[in-house]
């Protein structure tokens, strides 16, 4: 992309500490200063030399692995450092980043980067790499910086409470601390009691009413004081409120970038499009601060990363007719990519934090054009500011929209009278995708690896309002005997008038309730937007919270090239974004699919 002001070089990596994941059987904690009386290099005095390395196996794959190592010098200071280690088990290092790392044989060496060589006495660098495996790894047991090995049988004299250290009687073997790979396999999600209370009377029954939903925070006053419409709850609120429900993950969605909601006007926000400052200091630091206190070190926070932010700067920009002035200026002044890239390598020095980037959905994303270039954007965001990709869980699809998780009785690839529906149906418009199961499965494995993410990420889907139950439902494919369009508008489970509408939409539900690891690469299907809350007001209100209004949200209105100049499709009567709106909540629980017991 390209941008007229210069973005500073991007800062070395804070040093963090990650621990194993779940899937590493092996302890991965090595440390412990041992002085060894050698000389360090360069030195003219005798030098205590020590080091100590904390070797992480993130994610792991069938054939490969990727690791994080974190080396502390814990001797006197060096200008520079190599790590070396053998593999034992035929892993061999393909790719590494922030150092350079080379294998001979089955030697290992990381030698430092430009820029995180001097390491001061207590000073630590961390870097990573993938290496393909023969089908499993283990723990390296000796490291050597500089020659000079770090003891394998101490511990981290700093942390006496570290979860890993098999020494301490206290802990337990894999405490809910540890880092995972999925924050949401086999955890207590946390259920905002805001919204719950308003899902209670709005006539929900408990089996919707208890269901967990992220909690948003759209403004720097919602930090303290609860986010638009009957939210009450502050972060520390909700992070106390979490502990006391015994929950082990909570979700959070992260909402206020600079020139917010630049291609429509219904979530616009509070920041000017050059206010990028004030994000990070007084939106992101603030945050980063309630959330890296240490009674939360056991709540795994799982951080949904300013929706519809980058993804805009790929389709609403520059010749496209769906391209407004607001997204150009954000994409110029790359405030987009620096403030995600802040916010990710910011909450990202928490182990517990787990950051999914938003890649809208399949009826936006979802073709050729603007597949790729999205995940490479987000790559290019997760390098910004501080941030490097082992900052990244995964990807949020779907976040606030009606695209459908699957549509059972059609297929992009399907033929009518010997016609690609992908080409003639006006539904589809040469989509790739029908639905977001497979856009999400092909942007984690496919775009995402190929822009340079490491492999085994996962993405999360908004299914709070993709239900398309009730009265209007297909119950089976249309048929083959006429035309495109007549066979995928009878098919199709998503009802929508055209697949650019996302405003109330009439005739949704709820969709899947939220399940984790429901599909290969799937990290769970969640309510990430709160069901109830509306996306935007039918016509103008004024209001203090920079929402403006958005013609997508009045039915009465014939659409735009978004929509290709389709009616809007949305309820009337509608509040402004984030407010509660009674109509479309009955609405959602009527038209739930599957149904609400
Ligand atoms: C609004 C936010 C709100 C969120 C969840 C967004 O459309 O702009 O203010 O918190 O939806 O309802």
């Amino acid at each position: 992309m390209t941008r007229t002001t210069d973005a500073p070089p991007a800062p070395p990596p804070r040093p963090r500490r990650r621990r194993r994941t779940s899937l590493l059987a092996a302890t991965a904690l090595l440390a412990g200063a041992v002085g060894t009386g050698a000389l360090t290099q360069g030195s003219a005095t005798a030098a205590e030399p020590g080091c100590s390395v904390d070797y992480t196996v993130q994610n792991e794959w069938n054939n490969g692995f990727t690791a994080q190592v974190t080396l502390t010098n814990t001797g006197d200071p060096v200008n520079s450092w190599d790590l070396e280690w053998e593999f034992a088990g035929g892993e061999q290092v393909t790719q590494g980043w922030s150092a350079q790392v080379s294998q001979s044989g089955t030697t290992v060496t990381a030698s430092n980067a430009s820029w995180n060589g001097s390491l001061a006495t207590g000073g630590s660098a961390s870097f990573g790499f993938n290496a393909g495996s023969a089908g499993s790894t283990s723990v390296p047991d000796e490291f050597r910086m500089n020659g000079v090995l770090c003891d394998a049988d101490g511990q981290d004299p700093d942390d006496p409470d570290d979860p890993d250290d098999p020494d301490d009687p206290g802990d337990p073997d894999d405490p809910p601390g540890d880092r995972v790979d999925n924050p949401y396999a086999g955890a207590q999600l946390y259920v905002n009691p805001d919204w719950s209370a308003a899902a209670q009377q709005g006539g929900a029954p408990s089996s919707v009413y208890n269901q967990p939903t992220a909690v948003w925070l759209d403004s720097i006053g919602a930090i303290t004081g609860g986010s638009a419409g009957s939210n009450t709850m502050g972060l520390q609120d909700h992070l106390d409120e979490a502990l006391a429900q015994g929950a082990d993950a909570i979700q959070i969605v992260t909402y206020n970038l600079p020139g917010r909601d630049c291609a429509a006007l219904a979530s616009n926000g509070e920041l000017g499009p050059e206010e990028i400052g004030r994000y990070k200091n007084d939106f992101i630091d603030p945050i980063n601060e309630i959330v890296s206190d240490p009674k939360y070190a056991d709540l795994r926070i799982i951080n949904i990363v300013e929706v519809d932010s980058l993804p805009n700067l790929i389709t609403n920009v520059g010749s496209s007719p769906t391209a407004t002035p607001e997204c150009d200026e954000m994409k110029a002044n790359g405030n987009y990519v620096e403030g995600v890239g802040y916010n990710i390598g910011t909450l990202g020095d928490n182990d517990n934090v787990y950051s999914y980037i938003d890649i809208g959905h399949h009826g936006w994303i979802g073709w050729e054009d603007n597949f790729q270039p999205t995940a490479d954007l987000l790559f290019e965001a997760a390098n910004a500011a501080g941030a490097t990709p082992q900052d990244v869980a995964g990807f949020a699809a779907n976040t606030a929209n009606y695209g459908a998780t699957v549509e059972p009785y059609f297929d992009v690839t399907d033929t009518v009278n010997g016609q690609p529906i992908r080409a003639n149906s006006s539904w589809v418009d040469w989509n790739n995708y029908v639905d977001e199961l497979s856009f999400a499965q092909d942007f984690v494995s496919e775009a995402a690896v190929a822009a340079g993410f490491p492999e085994g990420l996962g993405a999360i889907i908004d299914t709070s309002r993709n239900g398309w139950g009730g009265p209007e439902r297909p119950t089976g494919p249309g048929p083959t005997t006429g035309t495109a369009d007549e066979y995928v508008d009878a098919s199709r489970t998503d009802r929508r008038i055209h697949l650019g509408n996302w405003c109330n939409q009439a005739g949704a539900g709820l969709g899947e309730r939220p399940t984790a690891e429901p599909e290969p690469y799937i990290d769970a299907y969640t309510w990430v937007k709160p069901p109830g809350e509306s996306d935007g007001s039918s016509e103008e209100i004024p209001n203090d919270e920079g929402k403006g209004f958005d013609r997508m949200c009045d039915p009465t209105y014939g659409g735009n090239p978004q929509n290709q100049n389709n009616p809007s499709g949305a309820l009337p009567d509608a509040p402004i974004s984030g407010h509660w709106f009674q109509a479309q909540f009955e609405q959602l629980l009527a038209n739930a699919y599957p149904p609400v017991e």
